[in-house]
C-alpha cells in the first residue's frame, strides 16, 4: 500500500485517477496536484469518499521549489507526472532532491523546439542510481504498452526479433470538423514533424505524411495510416538486441489531414511567437484554446481504438511473425470513467507503471524505459484493469 502524486489533471491523468481509485489494493492515498486546483477539487469531489484518501494541490510544475515543498510535504511514495513533456525535468529534479520514485507517460521536450528525444533524461541516469530511486519513463500506450508488448515477445516468443512495426489505429468518430483525441498543442507538433524510421543501424528521415499505408484493423476495418516518428522507436532501437528495423504508423481521416494542412498553410501551427494587438503569442497555442478540449470529447466520441506491434524474427531458427494488440471502444471508456479511449489507454498503464515502481516489483535505482524491466507483471495488470491483449500468430504484415 502507498501513496502516490499525480502532477496534472487533464484528460490523462482523470482515468489514471479513476484507475488508482479503483485499486485500493494498492494505493491507500492520492494527491493530485496541478496549475488549476479546480480541475483538481471537482474530481476529488467525484471520487472521494472511497478506500483511497485524496487531498488536492495547486503547483507550477515548472517550479522545482513548488514541487519540493509539495513532495516534502505529501510524502508520497511515487510522483505519476501527467502534467506536459515540457515539465519533465523539473518534476524529475524534484524527484531527486525529495529522493521519490519517478513515473510518466511522455518524453521531455524543449518548448522551442519540437524535436523530442531521450537524451535530456537519459542523462538522469547516473544521478537517479546514485540517489537510490527509479524513474520509469513512457509508461502510457506508445510508448508504454507497445514497450511492454516488444519485451513480452522477446521473453517469451523470439530468440530475435529484426523488425517491429507499431500500429496505431483511431477508428473513434467525435463528429467534429478537426480535433485532437490529446493535448492539440503536443499533438500537432507530433504529428506535423519529419517523420522517421529506424533501419540497420540509423534513421531514416521522411517529409511529414510521406509515406502511407493502408491497414485492415481487427475491431475497426480497413484505414489509411502514416509513417511518424515515435519516441518509444528510440528506446525499443536500443534495448531489443538485434532489431533492423522499427517504424510506427498512426491512421488518420482525410478531414484531419486536410484541415492540419490548411491550419500549418496560414501559419496557425506554428510555435514561432508573433505580435498581436501589442501581444506576443504562439499561433500553435492559440489555435489550441480554440479547439475542442481533448476531455470535452468523451460522450461524442463513437468506434474503437486498436492499437499493437507487429513482430518478425527467429524462433529455434525459424522465421516467425507475431501480432499482440489491444482494442478499446471510446463509449465504454466512456461509461466507466468519463473519458474517450485516447486518454483510458494511456491513463490505465500510467497507474500500472505508477503501481509497480511503488509496490517494488519494477524497482532499481536509475532511469528505465518500460521494455527494460520484466514485462509479464505488466501484462497481467493490462488485462485486470480494462485494456485486455489479444494475440495473432499469423498477421497480415504491413509492406
Ligand atoms: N504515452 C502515451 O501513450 C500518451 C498518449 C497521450 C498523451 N500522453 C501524454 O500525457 C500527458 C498528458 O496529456 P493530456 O492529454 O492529459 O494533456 P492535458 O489534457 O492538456 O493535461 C495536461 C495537464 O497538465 C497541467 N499542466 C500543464 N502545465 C502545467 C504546469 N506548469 N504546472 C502544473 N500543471 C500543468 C494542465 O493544467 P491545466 O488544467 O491548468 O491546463 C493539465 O491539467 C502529456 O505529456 C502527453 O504527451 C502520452
Amino acid at each position: 500500500m502507498g501513496k502516490v502524486l499525480v502532477i496534472g489533471c487533464g484528460g490523462v491523468a482523470s482515468v489514471a485517477i479513476h484507475k488508482i481509485c479503483q485499486n485500493a489494493e494498492a494505493f491507500d492515498a492520492l494527491c493530485i496536484a496541478s496549475r488549476t486546483k479546480s480541475k483538481c477539487d471537482a474530481l476529488a469531489e467525484k471520487l472521494g469518499g472511497g478506500k483511497v484518501k485524496i487531498t488536492t494541490a495547486q503547483v507550477d510544475a515548472e517550479n522545482v521549489d513548488q514541487l519540493v515543498e509539495l513532495i516534502n510535504k505529501e510524502k508520497p511514495d511515487v510522483v505519476l507526472n501527467l502534467a506536459l513533456p515540457y515539465q519533465d525535468l523539473t518534476i524529475m529534479d524534484a524527484c531527486l532532491a525529495t529522493k521519490t520514485p519517478y513515473v510518466d507517460t511522455a518524453n521531455y521536450e524543449p518548448k522551442d523546439n519540437p524535436h523530442f528525444e531521450y537524451k535530456y533524461q537519459w542523462a538522469y541516469r547516473e544521478k537517479f542510481k546514485e540517489a537510490g530511486i527509479t524513474a520509469l519513463l513512457g509508461s502510457g500506450f506508445d510508448p508504454g504498452v507497445t514497450g511492454v508488448f516488444s519485451a513480452y515477445a522477446m521473453k517469451h516468443h523470439f530468440d530475435e526479433i529484426h523488425e517491429i512495426d507499431i500500429l496505431d489505429c483511431n477508428g473513434g468518430d467525435h463528429g467534429y470538423p478537426f480535433a485532437t483525441n490529446f493535448n492539440p498543442e503536443i499533438n500537432i507538433r507530433e504529428v506535423t514533424a519529419n517523420g522517421m524510421y529506424w533501419e540497420n543501424g540509423h534513421w531514416v528521415v521522411t517529409k511529414p505524411m510521406e509515406i502511407k499505408r493502408e491497414y485492415d484493423f481487427k475491431g475497426v476495418g480497413m484505414k489509411d495510416m502514416y509513417l511518424l516518428h515515435h519516441e518509444e522507436l528510440e528506446s525499443l532501437a536500443l534495448n531489443i538486441k538485434g532489431i533492423q528495423r522499427i517504424r510506427f504508423f498512426m491512421t488518420f481521416g482525410q478531414s484531419y489531414l486536410t484541415h492540419l494542412k490548411c491550419l500549418e498553410n496560414v501559419g496557425m501551427t506554428s510555435i514561432k511567437p508573433i505580435l498581436y494587438n501589442g501581444m506576443e503569442i504562439i499561433p500553435l497555442q492559440f489555435l489550441k484554446a480554440v479547439l475542442p478540449d481533448p476531455a470535452s470529447l468523451g460522450p461524442r466520441t463513437v468506434g474503437k481504438t486498436n492499437i499493437g506491434c507487429i513482430f518478425k524474427g527467429v524462433k529455434d531458427g525459424k522465421e516467425k511473425t507475431y501480432y499482440l494488440y489491444n482494442i478499446c471502444d471510446h463509449q465504454e471508456c466512456y461509461r466507466e470513467v468519463g473519458s474517450q479511449a485516447i486518454s483510458y489507454t494511456t491513463g490505465v498503464p500510467a497507474m500500472i507503471g505508477a503501481m509497480l515502481v511503488m509496490n517494488g516489483t519494477w524497482s532499481k535505482p536509475g532511469v528505465y524505459n518500460v521494455e527494460e524491466f520484466d514485462p509479464d507483471p505488466f501484462m497481467e495488470a493490462l488485462n485486470k484493469w480494462g485494456l485486455p491483449w489479444e494475440e495473432d500468430f499469423n498477421p497480415v504484415l504491413v509492406p
